[in-house]
């Protein structure tokens, strides 16, 4: 599925090599929780023409993960020769499209601008928790939505991401407003990169939900007893229900209408050990 994110008639093909290794994993269907677009045909065969016709493209998939060269290998194999410039690119502009949720993150500005960020005011976050003297974590830090919103009040905070471009872009947006009190790493809520009981706060936007029990169980160890975990997301026009899991995990929410039409939930647990 894609979000509608982007034009893929303004981005090169050559995007694809700006991605991390286990962006190409969902790419050839290796991602951790989903097929996702590998198991539809067609998407097989316009990224088997990507992969034939950009051999910058198909030596990186396959050099940077070799978990993924003999699909590489198999679609190119199957994939028809001397096809024309026109229908290469309308496969390139399909599989761009398709996976618009990773070209935005690639392109850290053109995230920025997404709705849900745009229109997303800090106050949501702020109501949720004291942020002031706190040691934080955001897991899946993004452009720095949540992080930044709370910056000024923290202690300290700490922002992980997995993908590379997004945490360059972090630093870049940290040093220009000369933030002193920010570190950012690379991780994931699966393995968060920190010992036992650390964080008054451990908080994310749209990252928990692929195995809620173990993500649980890995921001649980990472907050002091008494400490919060919350999940703040962007504003967007989904239509939604509370979510069943979060509350059997023992979350509290908080609802409002979003001024873009759809229906934000925020949770948060306080942790005791
Ligand atoms: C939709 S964006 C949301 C960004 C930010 N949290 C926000 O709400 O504005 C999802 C973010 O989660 C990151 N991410 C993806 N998989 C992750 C994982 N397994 N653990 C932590 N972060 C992940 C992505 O790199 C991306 O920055």
């Amino acid at each position: 599925m894609s979000f509608n994110w982007i034009n893929p008639e303004n981005f090169s093909i050559n995007t694809l090599l700006l991605m991390d290794k286990w962006i190409i994993m969902y790419f050839l269907g290796l991602g951790k929780t989903t097929v996702g677009h590998y198991a539809n045909e067609e998407y097989r065969h316009h990224l088997g023409i990507v992969l034939k016709y950009n051999h910058a493209i198909q030596w990186y998939f396959s050099e940077k993960c070799p978990e993924v060269k003999k699909r590489v290998d198999n679609l190119v194999k199957n994939t028809q020769n001397n096809l024309l410039q026109d229908d290469i690119r309308k496969s390139e502009m399909y599989i761009l499209d398709a996976k618009d949720s990773f070209v935005v993150y690639v392109y850290p500005e053109i995230m920025e601008e997404l709705d849900y960020i745009k229109h997303w005011k800090a106050e949501t976050l702020i109501s949720m928790a004291d942020f002031h003297n706190k040691i934080v974590l955001d897991i899946g830090s993004g452009t720095g939505r949540l992080a930044f919103s709370v910056i000024n009040m923290v202690k300290e905070l700490y922002a992980i991401d997995p993908v590379d471009r997004l945490r360059e872009y972090l630093k870049y947006k940290r040093d220009k407003l000369g933030i002193k009190n920010m570190r950012i790493l690379d991780g994931t809520i699966e393995e968060i990169p920190f010992p036992e009981n650390i964080f008054d706060i451990v908080m994310s936007g749209h990252v928990m939900g692929d195995d809620y029990d173990k993500e649980m169980e890995e921001m649980t160890r990472v907050a002091k007893n008494g400490g919060y975990i919350i999940t703040c997301v962007g504003e967007d026009n989904s239509k939604r229900e509370e979510n069943k899991d979060m509350i059997r995990l023992g979350f509290e929410y908080t609802y409002y209408k979003s001024k873009l039409g759809g229906d934000i939930y925020n949770y948060k647990k306080k942790i005791i050990k």
